[in-house]
């Protein structure tokens, strides 16, 4: 056996291991992303290195054999920085969005793209469970939503934006006027205890998912129903009705509402003190209506940025309370991010800032490139609509105008998963001349975008191993190496038995399956 120490921790392991298996042995995680067990190192990408602790030489772990009386380090400030830029050299030649530029503008982070293709393969069901991960209130705002997520939107260059908010407030209207409407799974109960002051979009949206989180809650409503500024408008551009509906959908979740509570300073100390976190939700704050004490700036509640916590300890203040807009999907946008905070405030008793995930982003496209994107989306002009929205047939045709800008693996992508894990700048080695946007569709199996390759060879050993005629190969030299398939081949060919496990396999979301909602 060879004795070495990793982190000042004394391991032993059998001659022909590497470092990096040693270091897993003794628990300890250093990331990879071109390494593959059981199959022939590659060592290109750099993010599993660590450092000599006698020479202070940096080198790769899974590559490096353990040797006896050897001194590693793997958690110390240079391999923080050196794996920092190893990821940064990364993402300066990656061509990809991690989220289309809908769901980046979209207030409540709405995962669009998958929404469409789901609305284009019939499943309604499946895109509103979609839907309802990031939107309490589809259906409403399906209605009243000035729509910023189409001014985002890249089909806008080509004719017109898809009709984002149409095919949301479907799937909300199907699965209310549906027997057995969805239900998410809700934590096992917490025994916490949260009040919410007020039921417009931003109390209602973090009553909703704080209920989810198995959190008890309590809505204290000064008047005798439940919308607030909503009902100001029901029954105009708001359907009474549909309102009704999700409102008290959203009631049974087990949420106790209490009418005609109008809370005034007095009351509110002494909600403060019965409750685990309260949000104050009460939108506008106009002249005359009580803060409850909570330092007020010149446009609201003063709270602390992506946390919403105000200035009094677990009270948070969301939607106009702390700046009026007209914007209610920012206020139920607002009212999922603050039951993120507040429950992991309730499991571990600090305030951290609500943070989205790392998402790369290579910025405009180029005319030439809707032509890549365009082979994903059908040529139809905008659908449109009356005041009682789409039918089914026409959702989805217009869901299949959508032409996916995002990127089909977002949620195994270890390169994103690292780069957020790591905190890195995308633009510290980028250029302005990026390769262009290419992909090539299989439709009924993989999805391939070359410039999103980190050249690992994790495909080009698989196909290898699992004997594919044509397989995937390096392509060319030096800086301009491609991974593709050999003799100008279709990556159908090149993967005519291992299109899943190496999309499975792949670290990026380079090789993807063209239907991911199947793995939903
Ligand atoms: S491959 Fe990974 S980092 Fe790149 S766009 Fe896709 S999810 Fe984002
Ligand atoms: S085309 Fe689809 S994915 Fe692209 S920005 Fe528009 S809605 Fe989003
Ligand atoms: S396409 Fe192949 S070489 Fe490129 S990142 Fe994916 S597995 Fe690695
Ligand atoms: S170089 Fe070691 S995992 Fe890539």
């Amino acid at each position: 056996m060879l004795k070495l120490t990793i982190d000042n921790k004394a391991v032993e392991v059998p001659p022909g291991t590497s470092v990096w298996q040693a270091a897993k042995a003794a628990g300890i995680d250093i990331p990879t992303m071109c390494y593959f067990e059981g199959s022939e190192h590659f060592t290109s990408c750099m993010v599993c290195l660590v450092k000599d602790g006698a020479s202070g030489k940096l080198y790769a772990s899974c590559s490096t054999p353990a040797e006896e009386g050897q001194v590693v380090v793997t958690n110390d400030q240079e391999t923080h920085e050196a794996r920092v830029a190893a990821l940064e050299l990364l993402l300066s030649e990656h061509v990809g969005d991690c989220e289309a530029p809908c769901q980046l503008v979209c207030p409540a982070h709405m995962n669009i793209p998958l929404m469409n293709r789901l609305i284009a393969a019939g499943d309604f069901a499946g895109a509103l469970k979609v839907v309802k991960r990031d939107i309490a209130i589809p259906t409403i705002l399906g209605q009243i939503c000035p729509a910023p997520c189409e001014a985002g939107c890249r089909r806008k260059q080509v004719d017109e934006a898809v009709s984002i908010c149409l095919l949301k407030r479907i799937t909300g209207e199907e699965d209310l006027n549906c027997e057995t409407p969805y239900w998410p799974e809700i934590a096992a109960p917490t025994g916490k205890r949260v009040a919410v002051i007020g039921s417009g979009p931003a109390g209602l949206s973090a009553a909703w998912y704080l209920q989810l989180g198995g959190h008890q809650v309590t809505i204290f409503e000064k008047d005798g129903r439940a919308g607030g500024d909503l009902l100001k408008i029901a029954g105009d551009v708001l359907s009474g009705e549909m309102m009704e509906k999700e409102i008290a959908y959203i009631l049974s979740s087990g949420i106790e509402i209490l009418y005609r509570k109008e809370v005034d300073e007095t009351s509110f100390a002494k909600i403060v003190e019965e409750y685990d976190a309260v949000v104050v939700a009460v939108g506008t704050l106009k002249e005359g209506i009580p803060s409850f004490g909570l330092t007020r700036g010149a446009q609201g509640i003063v709270v602390e940025k992506q946390s919403f916590l105000t200035t009094t300890p677990k009270v948070f203040a969301i939607g106009n309370a702390l700046r009026s807009s007209k914007l209610a999907v920012r206020s139920a946008g607002q009212g999922k991010e603050v039951a993120a905070v507040i429950t992991d405030f309730l499991k571990t008793g600090s305030v951290k800032p609500y943070q989205e995930r790392f998402s790369s982003k290579f910025g405009k496209l180029a005319d030439i490139e809707f032509e890549q994107y365009l082979k994903d989306a059908e040529p139809t002009a905008r659908q449109q609509s009356g005041r009682e929205g789409f039918s089914r047939e026409v959702a989805m045709v217009e869901a299949k105008r959508c032409m996916h800008c995002d990127c089909r693996n977002p949620e195994s992508c270890l390169l994103r998963e690292l780069s957020d894990r790591y905190q890195v700048s995308q633009r510290r080695f980028s250029s302005p001349d990026r390769k262009m946007v290419e992909k090539l569709i299989h439709r009924e199996g993989i999805v391939y975008e070359p410039n999103k390759c980190i050249k690992c060879g994790i495909c080009v050993r698989l196909t290898k191993q699992h004997g594919e005629e044509f397989g995937f190969t390096f392509i060319g030299r030096g800086f301009d190496v491609k991974v593709g398939v050999p003799f100008n081949e279709t990556v159908q060919k090149g993967l005519s038995k291992t299109a899943a496990m190496v999309a499975k396999n792949c670290p990026t979301g380079a090789l993807a399956m063209f239907r991911e909602e199947e793995q939903m």
